[in-house]
């Protein structure tokens, strides 16, 4: 075993792996329909990763320092029989969570599979209540009832507390904001309120389609009043705040206004078995190719941990002070966020 640190101290610790690059809804985002058309070239079938091969590179990051697994896509439950992958990256030693973040609109039927097979938690994205805002945001239909639904049944089956995210986006959603919070009031789920970001290179992003976390703060801190509540561990994502009256708990994610690059300890698997060390990358190293080719899994350790030592990503807090100058982002397009993992 061994704890890789980056070229800023930073451990690895968490892997995201996306398991699909499909997806059944088309959030403007993420993967607007303009873009992914019917004639979109999504991952072929034999550059997939198999579920072996997944479980294999997991208990290789394991190796390399990796506790914390999170399933993602596109959308992950797209992926025919995920609760056999759950189970075997659930088995998997030093492995302390397998979590998935989902859209929900297949969830409740299989909340109680994936419970069983071991996962450990769910986290759904919900942009609003409202048919016609939902279907602005999702880009279809919506299946609201089925996703509500989905969240009740992660719930019931002990995979809570369920945590909702909700991307707001200025003009679109923003005005949202406070009904979404009430809905969830004195509920056991967790809304998270998310800072548009300009990640991908097809979303369309403006600095001014951004409503900051601390503007939806205060809107509702004058509401209900709003503690804040200590992080739950070094570098997560959300900073936690609870109700004042006591109606649960509520996180903001800022990776726009306030970057948390300083304790990213997060790798990405893309579903073709790419390394990403950055949300923002514009290229990744390829572990599907030397994985079918034979290596072992001292060489695959030895791979990751020399590619973990090398990086010095903080694309958000480099864009932040927009000292970007080492940025690759001009001379390569940013991977979309569909094919590396949310
Ligand atoms: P928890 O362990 O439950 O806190 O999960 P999480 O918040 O890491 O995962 P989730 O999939 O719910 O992601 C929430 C939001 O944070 C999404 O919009 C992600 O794209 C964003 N996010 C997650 N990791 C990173 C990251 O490393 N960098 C940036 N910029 N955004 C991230
Ligand atoms: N900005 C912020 N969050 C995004 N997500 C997808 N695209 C973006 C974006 N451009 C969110 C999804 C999901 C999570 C994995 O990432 O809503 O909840
Ligand atoms: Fe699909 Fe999630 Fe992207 Fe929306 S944000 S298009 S649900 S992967
Ligand atoms: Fe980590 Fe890159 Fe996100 Fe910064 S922008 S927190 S380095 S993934």
């Amino acid at each position: 075993m061994i704890q890789a640190r980056d070229r800023l101290a930073r451990p690895l610790g968490d892997l995201r792996i996306s398991v699909t690059d499909r997806c059944n809804l088309r959030c403007g985002y993420c993967m607007p329909s303009e873009v992914f058309g019917p004639g979109f070239a999504y991952t072929p079938a034999d550059r997939m990763l198999s579920f072996d091969e997944i479980a294999r590179l997991c208990r290789v990051f394991a190796q390399a320092g990796v506790r914390r697994v999170r399933l993602t896509g596109g959308e992950p439950l797209l992926r025919p029989h995920l609760e056999l992958l759950v189970a075997m990256l659930a088995d998997i030693e030093d492995i302390d969570e397998v979590a998935l973040t989902t859209n929900g609109t297949m969830l409740a039927a299989r909340a109680q599979a994936l419970a069983a097979a071991g996962l450990s938690r769910v986290t759904v994205s919900l942009d609003a209540l409202r048919a016609d805002v939902l279907a602005a945001m999702s880009g279809r239909e919506f299946p609201l009832a089925r996703v509500l639904a989905g969240i009740t049944a992660a719930a019931d089956a002990g995979l809570g507390p369920v945590k909702v995210n909700m991307v707001v986006r200025r003009g679109v959603n923003d005005h949202c904001v406070l009904e979404m919070a009430e809905f969830f009031r004195g509920r056991s789920e967790i809304v998270r309120f998310i800072e548009f970001m300009d990640v991908g290179a097809t979303n369309g992003w403006q600095p001014a389609d951004v409503v900051t976390a601390a503007e939806i703060r205060e809107q509702l801190d004058r509401r209900w009043g709003l503690e804040p509540l200590a992080p739950s561990r070094a570098g997560e994502v959300a900073t936690r705040w609870r109700y004042a009256d006591g109606a649960g708990e509520i996180g903001f994610i800022h990776s726009v206004s306030e970057p948390f690059c300083g304790q990213c300890s997060r790798a990405r698997l893309s579903a073709d078995g790419a390394l990403y060390t950055c949300l923002f990358a514009t290229s990744g190293t390829d572990l599907r190719g030397p994985l079918r080719a034979g290596a072992t899994d001292a060489e695959l350790v030895q791979l990751i941990g020399r590619v973990w030592s090398n990086r010095t990503d903080r694309y958000s807090a480099e864009r932040a002070t927009e000292a970007r100058s080492t940025m690759p982002s001009t001379a390569a397009p940013k991977v979309e966020m569909s094919y590396i993992g949310g």
